[in-house]
């Protein structure tokens, strides 16, 4: 008889895998619990790369990433699939991860069958529910329904706090991307080959100081989008700077950065990189100019300026501890932020200082404690 109880983790697209994987394999190592891994797919091959490199095989795939698919057909198709795969294994307790359409479901299809969750990184808040779009409004419901919320920060916490969230589910862990970051440093120590594949940009862009580009936000598309890519192409006319613009597959991104930077030679604009090619993207990188949640925590912990083009963040840490500055998506106003960093020896070095606010790299084993206790 399998007495253990059933932790089903569910995750389905690249931020939150990479935030994961390391829960899985904290998980496993106790061996207290039985850990089922359920993807959706609402990622397809940016999923799939992290799988590889973080050496998670799911025990179910819901594979329900369509091209340019609406909300609407995703939340429907995610309700389904992951109710269907909650009713197989029987749970007793579910883990989900940030704000995606797959967590927020997660947690939804688990409050439908009164089965308890788990929040990693829970209490972010921008408070516009517009920006992030639909993010914001997913960690809220989430939050509504979680019984145990892995606060990254103490101000993660306290905007936890502020909704009247008992004290009891609370727990400051730090962040898994610090822990993803760690142990995939480690692994190209070990196997230097992993991230070798940027050196031929890193040849052809010899002498040049290096800004990674990534981008991606719902509510950049359109308008935000241009300008960013005319930001993008008037900064790479410096001679001294090159792109390195690994370019998300979402269609709302990538038909306009084709379109406007397709032929800049200054310009690399690449696949989606795994995830020790873009670790290894940002130890080269002089600047990172980014819209990312994530890129938002890894940057800090790696000393790299980075430029937040977004006009408010669910991550203050970064802006309060100096290495992130919030530039919104006016194309003179990224323009002229990239080029005070470029120009400004002491901008840049002010900015250029290793923070960790984001944890300490050992958060996954916090929380896979405080899940298997919560199992007992
Ligand atoms: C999703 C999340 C967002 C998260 C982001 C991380 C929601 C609503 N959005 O946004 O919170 O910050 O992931 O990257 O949950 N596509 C591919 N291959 C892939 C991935 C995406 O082709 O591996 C294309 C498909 O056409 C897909 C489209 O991108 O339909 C959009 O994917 P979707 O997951 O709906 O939204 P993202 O913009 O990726
Ligand atoms: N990332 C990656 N390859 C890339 C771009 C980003 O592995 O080409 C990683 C990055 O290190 C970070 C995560 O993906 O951990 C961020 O994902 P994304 O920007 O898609 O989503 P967000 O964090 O904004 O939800």
């Amino acid at each position: 008889m399998n007495s253990k109880a059933v932790v089903l983790i569910i995750f389905g697209t690249r931020p939150e895998a990479i935030k994961l994987f390391p829960v899985v394999h904290a998980l496993q190592a106790r061996g207290d619990v039985a850990v089922r891994v359920l993807v959706t797919g609402q990622h397809r091959q940016m999923l799939d790369q992290v799988l590889q490199i973080g050496e998670i095989v799911p025990d179910h795939d819901l594979n329900v990433m369509a091209p340019d698919q609406s909300l609407d057909t995703l939340t429907a198709k995610l309700l389904t699939g992951i109710g269907a795969v909650m009713d197989a294994e029987k749970p007793a307790r579910v883990i989900v991860q940030g704000d995606t359409a797959t967590a927020m479901v997660g947690a939804l299809a688990a409050y439908y069958r009164k089965i308890p969750v788990s929040h990693v990184e829970a209490g972010l808040r921008s408070y516009d529910i517009y920006q992030p779009w639909p993010e914001e409004v997913n960690r809220k419901i989430i939050g509504t329904i979680a019984d145990q919320h892995f606060a990254p920060t103490e101000v993660s916490a306290a905007a936890l706090r502020a909704e009247a969230i008992g004290e009891a589910g609370i727990h400051v862990t730090g962040n898994t991307v610090i822990d993803a970051l760690h142990w995939v440093t480690d692994k190209i120590a070990a196997d230097p080959a992993l991230a070798s594949g940027l050196s031929a940009l890193e040849v052809r862009f010899k002498g040049k100081r290096i800004i990674g580009v990534t981008t991606h936000r719902r509510e950049n598309f359109g308008e935000g989008m241009e300008n960013i890519a005319s930001a993008i192409g008037e900064i790479a006319a410096r001679e001294d700077v090159a792109v390195i613009f690994p370019v998300h597959l979402n269609p709302n991104v990538r038909k306009v950065m084709d379109a406007r930077l397709g032929s800049n030679p200054n310009v690399a604009m690449i696949e989606p990189l795994d995830y020790p090619h873009f670790a290894r993207l940002l130890a080269i990188s002089h600047i990172m100019l980014t819209d990312s949640g994530g890129v938002q925590e890894e940057a800090p912990a790696l000393g790299k300026p980075v430029l937040v083009m977004r006009d408010t963040t669910e991550r203050p840490e970064g802006v309060t501890a100096g290495t992130a500055k919030l530039v919104g998506t006016d194309r003179e106003r990224i323009v002229a932020e990239v080029s005070t960093l470029l120009d400004n020896e002491a901008t840049y070095s002010t900015m250029a200082r290793a923070h960790n606010p984001f944890g300490d790299g050992r958060a996954a084993i916090r929380i896979a404690g405080l899940v298997a206790d919560a199992c007992r």
